[in-house]
């Protein structure tokens, strides 16, 4: 096409992005989700590109795919790139692929200059950061940073099918998960492309931005319990509609967020109701409950004040109340000299540095337990993401592999 311009990696990348949605449980939309039949034929994908560019390929013990390009001498410590390959249903092609396809792309290019470094470069492929299958998220990397909690392996998903049945199914050992953890000293730090899930670089013209933070969350699923009961003879006044009240939460609880002038968001993402039938009033409800904030004093406070409004609106219907946290996770910023070398590497390659805050949960979240960790964020169109309309252009995805080689090639590690 006239006037555009070539982008070697992003083509690369944005093909390879593709082929990679084109594994998924679904022939209509993408959706790959964790010790599945996709994950296997994923993570066998994602290792030939591996070995193509160089590297060493294996599946861990939790099923992330790790590859390994040897610095000067074999064995040195390494810099740790990578991002996650599970989606969300019905997801986007780039959320999670494009820092882990960017990354490899960045080692073969690496390989066909013949160019080793002081440091290994490792790419990592986590299993599951988006927690879709099971309550619990960030599995992936929570492994590889020795944080994972045994406890999550008697969860079960929809199906009934608990993650230890799961990861036997998948040929993988639960109770060797253990082997997936990394130590510090063999990590000199972690660092991600991802897409911004957001509009801000998109609005302010810029390809490429650095992440100054990764917003905490917690998630809890809430469950109300009334009694069903027969919809043309009960009088409204004597129902406890477990359903009815579970609508009352979720209008408070974006009534909660609206009210606040300080970026706190929540979302009910998932509800069902029992027994389910038109004529029948619902004596069950379930529903998931996601709230996020700039600080963990604000988003702490704010779940707080939740609870407190649910508890009231239980009481009030007469409805029993379980409310289980099932996922928490501090902010975490992103390290200082680790932000600046990012920083420098977007300005050599003649950008803006502009830094922003990640609204988005990430697997930085998990590694900053074994590593210091840094991000960059590609612009993506309307800031769309969750959703197939996700899109980022081959240019921009160029200009993040761009970024990342010259990061690698000027890579210092952090002085003890
Ligand atoms: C991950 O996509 C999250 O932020 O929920
Ligand atoms: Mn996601
Ligand atoms: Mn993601």
């Amino acid at each position: 096409m006239a006037g555009r311009p070539t982008s070697p990696l992003g083509d690369e990348i944005v093909a390879r992005i593709h082929r990679l949605a084109a594994i998924s449980e679904a022939a209509d939309n993408l959706t790959r989700i964790f010790l599945t039949g996709e994950h296997r034929a994923a993570a066998d994908l994602i290792m030939n590109w591996m070995v193509e560019a160089g590297m060493s390929a294996r599946l861990d013990a939790i099923g992330n795919v790790c590859g390994r390009y040897e610095g000067e001498h074999p064995g040195l410590p390494c810099l740790m790139l990578g991002s996650h390959y599970d989606t969300v249903r019905d997801a986007g092609k780039w959320d999670g692929p494009l820092g882990l396809i960017t990354a490899i792309s960045c080692v073969a290019e690496l390989n066909r200059r013949g160019r080793r470094l002081p440091f290994a470069i490792e790419v990592i492929g986590f299993a599951d950061e988006e927690g879709v299958r099971f309550a619990s998220t960030l599995l992936g990397s929570r492994a590889v940073a020795g944080t994972f909690d045994e406890r999550v392996l008697s969860t079960r998903d929809a199906a009934g099918i608990s993650m230890r049945e799961a990861l036997v199914q998948f040929g993988l050992d639960p109770d060797h998960i253990g082997a997936a953890a990394r130590v510090r000293d063999e990590l000199l730090g972690y660092v991600e492309v991802h897409i911004e899930q957001g509009p801000v670089l998109e609005a302010r013209n810029l390809a490429v931005g650095v992440v100054s933070a990764i917003a905490g969350a917690t998630r809890l699923a809430a469950r109300l319990t009334g009694m069903a009961g027969h919809a043309g003879t009960v009088p409204m006044a004597l129902r406890r509609d477990a359903l009815a009240g579970a609508a009352e939460c979720i209008s408070l609880i974006e009534q909660l967020c609206r009210e606040d002038d300080g970026g706190l968001v929540g979302t009910v993402g998932y509800i069902q109701a029992a027994p389910g039938a038109t004529n029948v009033i619902p004596g069950q409800a379930h529903f998931t409950i996601d709230m996020r904030a700039p600080t963990d004093e604000r988003r702490n406070r704010s779940v707080a004040e939740m609870v407190r409004r649910i508890e009231a609106v239980a009481k009030r219907r007469n409805l029993e109340l379980q409310l289980d946290v099932t996922h928490e996770n501090r902010t975490v910023p992103c390290a200082p000299w680790l932000k600046t070398q990012l920083a420098e590497a977007v300005a050599a390659e003649g950008y803006s540095a502009f830094e922003l805050p990640s609204g988005a949960g990430h697997d930085g979240m998990a590694m900053v337990d074994v590593t210091d960790v840094a991000m960059l964020f590609v612009r993506c169109r309307g800031g769309i993401s969750h959703h197939p309309a996700e899109h980022v252009e081959a240019s921009d995805a160029d200009a993040g592999a761009r970024v990342l080689l010259r990061l690698i090639e000027n890579f210092r590690a952090r002085q003890p």
